[in-house]
């Protein structure tokens, strides 16, 4: 067998074949209509990233509830119509051979309160951050927590109807799959809550209904942490046992990340900087030293996200044989092609665009300003300062949020 790199074609489980080992991670786009709808700045954006190379594309977190979004311009799919538009998205994301996996999710107590100030999750337990940005949950009743499952079943039909090539259960960073996993979010008696079996079980039920719902051939991937990075959190031993028990539930692809919002974890690494010493992979990936063990637990094919960014150390880690496919995120919002450039060799690496962020804080909202941007057919504005990604991006999420329609709040 040839060692493989990032321009190698393989094949999912389920039988489809993905061109290479590039994927783009999924990233919250924030582009609906006021109805939670998808539009034609979905299209734009999408057909650029799928002229940019990837082998595969995750879309941001599509949302199964209007009520619970991860933030204002989410693409929701309730009873909100929207189909031609899902359709008109799904064709340009998967123009030039490219696989488009719609990311469906359940923002759980991680909803902004501009949202909603009081949003759901498994007990009643609010995050600890010191912000007022997020309200205090309520506990999902058993009768809600199976609602959830045929809300995501409902989307992963959809997403397939419209012509996406695949879906990805969002398990990871602290929304409401991941708050079940954890043992901080999650202190229910019933059983959905205590052994890890039980707070594994919405994640698991809801995979198998949607590869009920969906098929054998329709590719299924999930988001899942390493660990959380927190003390008395889902852990990295936790992390192992539920990796082989989505093996038994036929996932196609799992994409490993880490923490959430009390802990940024996908976006530093769960060590900190100072820490991270050795081999160009140990350097750059974030969540490469896990990937072995997950490795020798599991054969489903393997994503890793967060860090990468030379063809070196992203060919360094797939000829190790741990991993699979590359995620890149954050330099995909501004070099929207540099996947194609990577395997081509015209460049040796993606631009590492937030270590020149300042300050830190304001990179979420300069990285969102750039992908619109991108979406609204201009190029993307890599002279922005920091400052004025803080403004620009609290004014667009407050727009948003106050001409959002049809909003059930509690
Ligand atoms: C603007 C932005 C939006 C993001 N939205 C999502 C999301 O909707 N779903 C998700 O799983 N991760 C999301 N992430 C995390 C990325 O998928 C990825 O894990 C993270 O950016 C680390 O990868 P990178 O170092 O290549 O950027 C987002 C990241 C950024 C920068």
């Amino acid at each position: 067998m040839t060692t493989p790199d990032i321009a190698s074609s393989f094949t999912l489980p389920c039988g489809v074949k993905v061109k290479n080992r590039i994927a783009k991670a999924p990233m919250t786009e924030g582009l609906a209509d006021p109805m939670n709808r998808a539009t034609k700045r979905h299209e734009t954006l999408y057909g650029k990233w799928a002229e940019g190379g990837s082998g595969i594309l995750i879309t941001g977190n599509v949302q199964v509830d209007r009520r619970f979004l991860e933030r204002p311009g989410n693409v929701v799919i309730d009873n909100n119509g929207g189909l031609e538009e899902l359709r008109a998205f799904a064709k340009a994301g998967t123009a030039n051979g490219t696989l488009l996996f719609m990311q469906i999710g359940h923002a759980g107590r991680q909803t902004p309160r501009r949202v909603n100030p009081v949003p759901v999750a498994p007990s009643e337990i609010p995050m600890t951050l010191p912000d007022a940005a997020f309200g205090r949950p309520r506990a999902l009743s058993a009768e809600e927590v199976k609602d959830v499952i045929r809300r995501f079943t409902h989307v992963a039909s959809v997403a397939k109807e419209a012509g996406f090539s695949g879906v990805q259960v969002h398990g990871a960073h602290g929304y409401l799959i991941s708050e079940f996993l954890s043992p901080l979010a999650n202190q229910r008696t019933d059983k959905w809550g205590g052994s890890l079996e039980n707070r594994a079980r919405l994640l698991r039920e809801t995979v198998r209904s949607i590869r009920a719902a969906a098929g054998p051939d329709f590719p299924i991937s999930v988001k899942l942490n390493s660990s959380d990075f927190q003390k008395g959190g889902f852990s990295h031993d936790e992390c192992l046992q539920v990796v082989k028990w989505l093996e038994e539930d036929s996932v196609d692809l799992l994409e490993i990340s880490g923490g959430n919002y009390e802990n940024p974890a996908m976006m530093i690494g769960g060590r900190g900087a100072d820490e991270i010493r050795g081999t160009t992979i140990a350097r750059e990936a974030y969540f490469m030293d896990y990937a072995k063990g997950i490795r020798a637990a599991t054969k489903v094919p393997l994503m890793v996200t967060g860090g990468f960014r030379s063809r070196e150390a992203m060919n360094a880690a797939l000829a190790e044989g741990n991993i699979d496919v590359i995620g890149i995120g954050r330099p995909l919002c501004v070099d929207w092609d540099a996947p194609a450039k990577l395997i081509s060799g015209e460049i040796d690496t993606a631009k590492a665009y937030e270590r020149e962020i300042s300050p830190s804080k304001a990179a979420l909202g300069w990285f969102c300003l750039n992908i619109i941007r991108i979406a609204d057919g201009k190029e993307p504005d890599r002279t922005m300062t920091g400052d004025q990604a803080i403004t620009a991006y609290l004014e667009n999420e407050e727009a948003t949020a106050s001409a959002l329609q049809d909003r059930v709040l509690d």
